[in-house]
């Protein structure tokens, strides 16, 4: 006989919908917060709290170096993938904490590289022009990716496809960014080198970065006012891995496992926490009040929950194992009140794992979560890692589960098994510009907000009501008995999702 048989079944966030309560006049859009704790801090620091509830998943076809610095800037975090080699999750940390600086650290390509190899790197990195050096790592020229067509340039070698010093503006010696813009404004350039006296390259200047203060009033900073970034470790090379990126002060540690109610979890945590003490390390993921317990009393400063409901995951399927995410939120959100009224720490949760539209944000949000984390949803977008692709006439973009075939040599850290996998390789629909996406999204959260009168997330943790539907309701709350004229983007969600 199993040890406990529940026979209610487990609900997804699909099978919730909010009940609008009393909205007042100044409870609007521009009135909104959605401000919300990352994770504990005894301080209370001000890097500590995300500016949007919303993350991307620590995934090959998520969240790169471009992901990280974007997502940072509208007040949210990416956190960087463990599925990959040390020093390059390490070099990508780097690039997002020096982005704000102004005075970027480049990846730098040598010019006998071929464009194949410096191809490899640039996908790695998401960043997408490089400075050339020669043999004696002297500036030699810049190449960027639209210098050359990897179908036609493959074997050719950087030197041969880059644009050469003499046609470049560049800086020498430049400390001061005002200089930096100016020179980069008077030259019509978007990209200034600056070079030492030798003539070796120092760091990068971009023109986009000149407005970024204005435009982004939500990024989210540390303490030396650069942007804020979090990577992912694995319960194997964790020693080797934190502190490379404890080296690259990152600011959050996130473990990626597909469960986290496990020793090694634990040994993790108390490890990192004794080495690295100032860095916040978030666990999971869970999806019973148990689990949640058993990570903060290791020693978490947030807890991630959710299995089984990822859109590229098939280990329900596999193994049997998983929950409805809507109930593994309000499990464990109790775990969390209960928590705090015991020892006055808020452990914040994010909602991890089949929450693909924004109204599984907002039904996540209103169920008690903090913040969310998302793959499906930012794979589809320019900021991802990966390369578009048209597919009988649609344009789309690759997505693949951690423990899909695709990303194998890695599975066995996360999964910790081989002989099967637990996530599939599809494509997603190209949904174009983060920055789009998200005001849409945001809006729409907010929105929502507002018709159950929360002003803030704590708010709408106390006054949100739900109600489980019925699938016949879910039907009539999509356009019906109608035959759409037009392909209308307003149902992108819809179409996309369900
Ligand atoms: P999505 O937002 O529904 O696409 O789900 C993304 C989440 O699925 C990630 O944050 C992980 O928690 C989880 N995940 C990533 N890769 C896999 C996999 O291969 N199998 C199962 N779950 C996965």
């Amino acid at each position: 006989m199993a040890k406990k048989i529940i026979t209610e079944s487990s609900r997804t966030l699909m099978e919730y919908r909010l009940i609008p309560g009393y909205t007042a006049k100044e409870c609007d859009n521009t009135n909104i917060s959605l401000r919300t704790s990352f994770v504990f801090s005894e301080n209370n620091e001000k890097k500590y709290w995300l500016n949007i509830p919303i993350i991307s998943a620590a995934m090959q076809s998520v969240s790169g170096a471009k992901m990280g610095i974007e997502l940072a800037k509208f007040g949210g975090a990416a956190v960087i993938y463990c599925s990959q080699a040390i020093s390059t999750q390490a070099q990508i940390v780097r690039s997002i904490k020096n982005h704000k600086a102004g005075f970027v650290k480049p990846q730098i390509m040598k010019s006998n590289m071929t464009v194949e190899e410096m191809y490899k790197i640039r996908k790695e990195s998401g960043h997408s022009t490089f400075p050339v050096v020669d043999e004696n790592d002297k500036f030699v020229g810049l190449i960027s990716k639209w210098d050359y067509d990897i179908s036609l340039h493959a074997n050719t070698l950087i030197q041969d496809r880059m644009i050469p010093k003499e046609t470049i503006e560049v800086g020498i010696n430049i400390k001061d960014l005002k200089r930096a813009n100016q020179i980069l404004l008077e030259s019509h350039k978007s990209v200034l080198p600056i070079l030492d006296n030798k003539g070796k390259i120092e760091s990068m200047v971009f023109r986009k970065d000149i407005n970024d203060q204005l435009d982004f009033p939500l990024e989210i900073h540390d303490e030396k006012k650069r942007l804020i970034a979090a990577a992912a470790i694995n319960t194997h090379d964790f020693k080797i891995r934190v502190k490379a990126l404890a080296k690259e002060e990152v600011d959050v540690i996130v473990i990626d496992s597909s469960d986290g109610h496990s020793q090694y979890q634990a040994d993790t945590i108390e490890w990192i926490n004794n080495n690295y003490p100032k860095i916040p390390v978030i666990g999971g993921n869970i999806i019973t009040r148990e689990g949640f317990r058993f990570l903060v009393e290791a020693g978490v400063k947030a807890v991630k929950v959710g299995m089984g409901g990822g859109s590229i995951c098939i280990t329900q399927e596999q193994k049997g194992t998983g929950r409805g995410l809507a109930t593994s939120i309000i499990e464990v959100v109790k775990a969390r009140d209960e928590y705090f009224k015991e020892t006055g720490k808020y452990i914040p949760i994010c909602a991890d794992g089949g929450v693909t539209s924004t109204k599984d944000i907002t039904i996540a949000l209103a169920l008690g979560a903090d913040y969310v984390m998302m793959g499906r949803y930012f794979a589809r977008m320019d900021e991802s890692p990966t390369e578009k692709i048209v597919v009988n006439n649609r344009v789309m973009k690759p997505y693949w589960g951690e423990g899909s075939a695709r990303a194998q040599n890695w599975k066995l850290r996360r999964y910790n098994q081989s002989k099967f996998v637990e996530g599939v390789e599809g494509l997603v629909e190209y949904a174009g510009h983060l920055r789009d996406n998200l005001e849409e999204t945001l809006s729409k959260i907010k929105s929502s907000m507002c018709t159950c009168g929360a002003m803030n997330i704590t708010e709408f943790h106390k006054k949100a009501v739900l109600e489980v539907v019925s699938a016949l309701s879910i039907r009539e709350g999509k356009p019906h008995d109608i035959y759409l004229s037009t392909e209308n983007p307003e149902f992108n969600d819809l179409k996309n999702t369900e």
